[in-house]
């Protein structure tokens, strides 16, 4: 029989190719070396490597080992020395998690072996009890990281968007993950994924899965991951005035709460959809275009006014609710710590005003 038959199963295919190539990493067991892992070893590395990349979790990983060479020696710790150690990596929120798990964990006497009682500690999530289990117990259960997503999509060409997608990348794998080795084909996955099919350019001629991946079949191993369209936001739209008397420029400070909260603003309008084109006061309003800003459920365009006033103007009318005037002076604005929005709109009064008449 030809070892490169198209019926010999990607789990023998995988598990070959990663008994040759497997990374060396910190927190992990050889293929073949017929350790035992250390649930508190690998668990600690997951719940890192969510937080950053293989480098930067191997320094942590060693660190907190150093510190705390064991799950009881953790729990045992004083908060703030873990949040310490903890810090580059982000969310804090983890660490405390971490700290709490670890804690539940030393009460209960070690580790559980299932996803489904790994699943019940502070902060891991459906994938680190997955790895978790398969990495650390044997258990056959799919954890599904970015890169696992990646090749599974592939070699299936699955091509639901996620994360609609992702029950269909789970009913596939799942079968595949063999009885005797799911620690290593998962990490198999992962490395192949790091390695070899990668985001951008996947090397599918040195692939061990190259023989049964629908995807390099098609000729088109990037266009999976399908990604989804980009939601459309709705369109909204504002005024915003821009009144100079005597050298300054009127200003307002945004009240505490809501949409740029607290941040100096120019007076205008609110913003809705179809806001219509309103003044504070009666005045040679020059219309100076529009700057656009993408907020995370809306767009806004926002119209630009312009009036230049002998006497100071009675503006306290037009002001929207909680907002407090302030006059600042023309040559500060650029230093005024305005938001993007309103720099946007001063750098459009910057350039119609250098622009020769
Ligand atoms: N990324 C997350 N977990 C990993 C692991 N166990 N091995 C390699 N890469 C990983
Ligand atoms: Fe990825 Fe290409 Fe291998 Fe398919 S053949 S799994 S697309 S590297």
């Amino acid at each position: 029989m030809r070892v490169d038959s198209q019926s010999e199963p990607i789990s023998t295919r995988l598990l070959r190719w990663y008994d040759a190539s497997a990374r060396t990493l910190p927190w992990r067991i050889a293929p073949g070396s017929g350790e035992t892992p250390d649930p508190y070893r690998v668990w600690l590395a997951e719940v890192m490597l969510q937080q950053t990349g293989v480098l930067a979790a191997g320094r942590y990983w060693r660190r907190f080992l150093e510190l705390w060479p064991t799950v009881q020696a953790l729990a045992a710790a004083d908060d703030a020395d873990v949040m310490r150690e903890w810090a580059g990596l982000g969310y804090y929120a983890r660490a405390r998690n971490l700290l709490a798990a670890a804690r539940v964990v030393a009460g209960m006497g070690g580790f559980p072996e299932t996803e489904v009682e790994l699943r019940a500690l502070p902060g891991i999530g459906p994938y680190t009890a997955a790895a978790v289990a398969a990495i650390a117990f044997g258990r056959r259960a799919t954890a599904i990281d970015a890169n696992v997503e990646r090749v599974a999509c592939r070699l299936f060409a699955l091509d639901t968007p996620l994360p609609a997608g992702r029950k269909a990348i789970e009913q596939a794998l799942g079968p595949l993950v063999p009885a005797d080795r799911p620690g290593d084909f998962t990490q198999a996955m992962m490395d192949l994924g790091a390695t070899i099919c990668t985001p951008r350019g996947p090397r599918c001629l040195l692939c061990p899965l190259q023989a049964c991946c629908a995807a390099a079949a098609l000729g088109t191993p990037e266009a999976f991951p399908v990604k989804a369209p980009k939601a459309v936001r709705p369109q909204r739209q504002g005024h915003a005035w821009w009144i100079e008397h005597d050298g300054n420029v009127a200003l307002v400070r945004r009240p505490p709460k809501g949409l740029l909260g607290g941040m100096l603003a120019l007076p205008g309008t609110g913003w809705s959809v179809g806001e219509a084109e309103r003044f504070p006061f009666d005045a040679d309003w020059q219309p100076m275009g529009a700057v656009r800003h993408v907020f995370t459920h809306f767009e806004l365009s926002l119209r630009l006014f312009r009036t230049q006033l002998r006497t100071r103007p009675p503006l306290h009318s037009g002001l929207l609710s909680g907002e407090q005037l302030i006059w600042t002076p023309r040559e500060s604005l650029a230093g005024a710590g305005l938001p993007t929005l309103y720099a946007r709109a001063l750098a459009l009064i910057d350039q119609l005003e250098a622009e020769p008449a």
